[in-house]
């Protein structure tokens, strides 16, 4: 495993634990956005240093690498939406909300199941990155 192997475990077990405390909102929502913002930041990491999507584009990997891919990135887009009904949510906490809640809890589910499918096929990367480590 490469070191950002292991800070993208450390970022996913954020991410659970986070989930977790989902019913204790203030504290949730500080660990979702702790989570999120190393999980960014080391997408951020890969492009700036490795060019990921460019090297994803030009080089050929396998199905499981391409699900890596797709599904990371999707995730990584879907967080921005994540942050926004995140916040909105928390701005409304003491009032009713439920549509908004919904609305959170429906686009944060996929963007983490998204997340979570991205990291199990990470580890088909093992032995197949292109470029170094
Ligand atoms: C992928 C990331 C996230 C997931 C999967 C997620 C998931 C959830 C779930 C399932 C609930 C419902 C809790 C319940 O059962 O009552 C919830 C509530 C909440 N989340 Fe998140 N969340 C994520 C990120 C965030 C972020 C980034 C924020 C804030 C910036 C946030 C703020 C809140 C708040 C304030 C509530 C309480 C809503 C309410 O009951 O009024 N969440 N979240």
């Amino acid at each position: 495993m490469t070191s950002h192997m292991w800070f993208a475990t450390l970022t996913v077990a954020v991410l659970c634990f986070g989930l977790t405390q989902r019913k204790k909102p203030k504290l949730h929502a500080k660990i979702m956005t702790l989570g999120i913002l190393m999980d960014l930041g080391l997408v951020l990491k890969l492009q700036i240093q490795r060019d990921a999507v460019g090297a994803a584009i030009s080089h050929s990997y396998g199905l499981l690498q391409y699900l890596h891919f797709s599904t990371s990135g999707l995730a990584s887009l879907l967080y921005f939406p994540v942050l926004y009904l995140g916040y909105k949510n928390l701005k409304a906490l003491g009032t009713p909300h439920p549509e908004l809640r919904l609305r959170h809890v429906k686009v944060a589910g996929i963007a983490i199941t998204l997340r979570l499918l991205g990291f199990l096929f990470m580890f088909s990367m093992i032995g197949n990155l292109k470029g170094g480590t």
